[in-house]
């Protein structure tokens, strides 16, 4: 049985938090605060909306998380900047143990998928950013169905489009609320830590494994 990985991509193959250095130069020692409520905003943004079923493409929801924490914080930025920070978005940095897995993971067999919030054309230049685009058969964008994970329907989404069943697929996530949508939605789910401080919602669902690098993802799938 081929096994089919849908890798999230915000916070699971790319660090969010690698603008936070872009916002030294505004935010100065808030920047780290500053980052992170920016990746809260732009997620609770994307909640609101695919429940209002009122779509914007997820940047929108990017730039609007940055226009409130900027009030929320009393920080100015130019338009200019925040275009700059915006276009940085596009370039963040892959997580460490990425670059590594990827190769293990394809000799393995598994097919692999990037499944995000993402425009197709923002993740493929993350991918390409961070030089790991050639292990992965397509990009699966929530865009094409214009909503957003965790809406059962996106998840729908992924195995129509990777041809794949529920018990053979994964979403690999660092978002525990990912995890959880997929589950739910019937596929299995790996939660990648990413930090000791990282906390998965204490629902009635949880990850199908737990890992804490994505370098122990092979094993984990392979020992369920
Ligand atoms: C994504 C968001 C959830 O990449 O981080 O889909």
């Amino acid at each position: 049985m081929t096994v089919t990985l849908g890798f999230d991509v915000y916070g699971t193959l790319i660090d969010t938090a690698g603008v936070t250095e872009a916002l030294k130069a505004f935010a100065g020692n808030r920047a780290a605060v500053f980052a992170g409520l920016w990746r809260e905003k732009q997620l609770e943004y994307s909640w609101r909306r695919a429940l209002m079923q009122n779509y914007v493409d997820f940047s929108v929801c990017t730039r609007h998380g940055l226009d409130f924490v900027c009030t929320a914080l009393d920080i100015t930025i130019s338009d200019y900047d925040k275009r700059e920070l915006m276009a940085g978005y596009r370039m963040l940095p892959p997580f460490a143990d990425v670059e590594a897995s990827l190769p293990i993971l394809k000799d393995r067999g598994f097919r692999m998928f990037a499944f995000s919030n993402g425009k197709p054309g923002d993740v493929a230049s993350l991918l390409e950013n961070s030089g790991i685009s050639s292990y992965f058969v397509d990009v699966v964008s929530t865009d094409e169905i214009k909503s957003f994970k965790p809406n059962p329907a996106v998840y729908a989404h992924f195995l129509r489009r990777s041809g794949a069943t529920g018990k053979e697929a994964w979403l690999i996530s660092g978002n525990p609320f990912d995890v959880i949508g997929a589950v739910s939605a019937g596929m299995r789910g790996a939660w990648v830590k990413r930090s000791d401080k990282a906390q998965f919602d204490p629902w009635e669902i949880e990850p199908t494994v737990t890992i804490d690098s994505i370098a122990e993802l092979a094993d984990a799938v392979a020992q369920t």
